[in-house]
């Protein structure tokens, strides 16, 4: 595995006993790559011999058709969790070794209305999620691109947030939205909440914008730094997720990165952003952080290498 150490503490929780993290990755604007991370990041972290839960809170599904189970016959998902109180441990389906799919379907589209009138709505992910949590080492929840009750449900269960973003024009619009959004679910319902990951996706470093964009972001959370905000720990992750055709390619064979184009970049990158979320987890349980500033224009192999 890669030799990346953490960039900062920010994974307090780890501090106090659990090594399970739940990582909600959202982006309320639409196509920026949270399926493909959330797919591609979760396999390769149960090829890591990592016990894995895909969420899928999409009503879109594509999370689950990404990994070759169909939403019409898949069983119990997200939306029985949700409106039905079905049973999360029997609702989850291995879907590859280490790697557990809880389904969506379009039926996730009516749960916002069917539960507009029950108490405590916005935690029922959660609740459901603490019955298996000391079975599995990582849950990654992949949000539908709004920010409404779902969404809502996956930052209450959460312990983390990721935020793809594709660098082009317009990329961060929305961003401050999103920001108050996750500041307002840790002062009211989750106050363990951080945002830990900001993932370039889409990345093309020959593209002036991308490098812009990036650079916007680095100020903006570097100036977020000395506060005690959710996201004063947050960095860009240290690898982006080049352009890469196939990965546009694979969710139609049903199929993730690794099985479709194993030796592609995007399986190259997938593999190593999975790479350096399990070194955090490892050197936070081990005790071991030193904080380490990762250079900007470091490539991946330079960070490989010094660590
Ligand atoms: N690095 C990449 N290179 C090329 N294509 C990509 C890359 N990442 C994602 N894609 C493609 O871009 C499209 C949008 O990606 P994805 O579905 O992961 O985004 P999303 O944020 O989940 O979208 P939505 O908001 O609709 O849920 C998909 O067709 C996907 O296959
Ligand atoms: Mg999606």
């Amino acid at each position: 595995m890669a030799g990346f150490r953490p960039p900062n503490s920010n994974l307090e929780h780890y501090k106090q006993g659990s090594l399970l993290r739940t990582i909600a990755v959202l982006n309320q604007k639409g196509g920026v790559g949270k399926t493909t991370t959330v797919v591609n990041t979760a396999a390769a972290l149960a090829m890591l011999g990592q016990k894995v839960v895909a969420v899928d809170l999409d009503p879109q599904a594509h999370l689950t058709i990404h990994l070759g189970v169909d939403p019409k016959q898949s069983g119990p998902g997200v939306y029985e969790v949700l409106t039905k109180s079905a049973n999360l441990a029997e609702s989850l389906v291995e879907v590859r070794p280490n790697l557990w799919l809880l389904g969506g379907n379009i039926d996730l589209v009516g749960a916002e209305s069917e539960l507009v009138s029950v108490v405590g709505r916005e935690i029922i992910l959660r609740e459901a999620l603490e019955t298996v949590e000391d079975s599995y080492d990582y849950i990654m929840i992949d949000c539908p691109p709004s920010l409404g009750l779902l969404t809502l449900n996956a930052l209450t269960a959460a312990k983390e947030a990721f935020i793809p973003v594709q660098p082009h024009f317009l990329a961060l619009q929305g961003f401050g939205t999103l920001l108050q959004t996750i500041t307002l679910v840790t002062r009211r319902i989750n106050p363990a909440l951080k945002v830990t990951g900001i993932l370039l996706c889409m990345y093309d470093k020959r593209v002036i914008l991308s490098s812009e964009v990036k650079a916007d972001i680095e100020q903006f959370l570097a100036k977020a730094r000395e506060t005690d905000c959710p996201w004063s720990g947050a960095r860009i992750i240290p690898v982006h997720v080049r352009r890469n055709i196939k990965l546009a390619e694979a969710p139609s064979y049903g199929k993730t990165i690794f099985e479709y184009e194993p030796k592609c970049n995007g399986a190259e990158d997938y593999r190593t952003v999975a790479e350096y979320i399990h070194s955090q987890t490892g050197a936070e349980s081990e005790r071991q952080a030193e904080p380490v500033v990762i250079g900007e224009d470091e490539s991946v192999g330079d960070v490989v290498e010094k660590a």
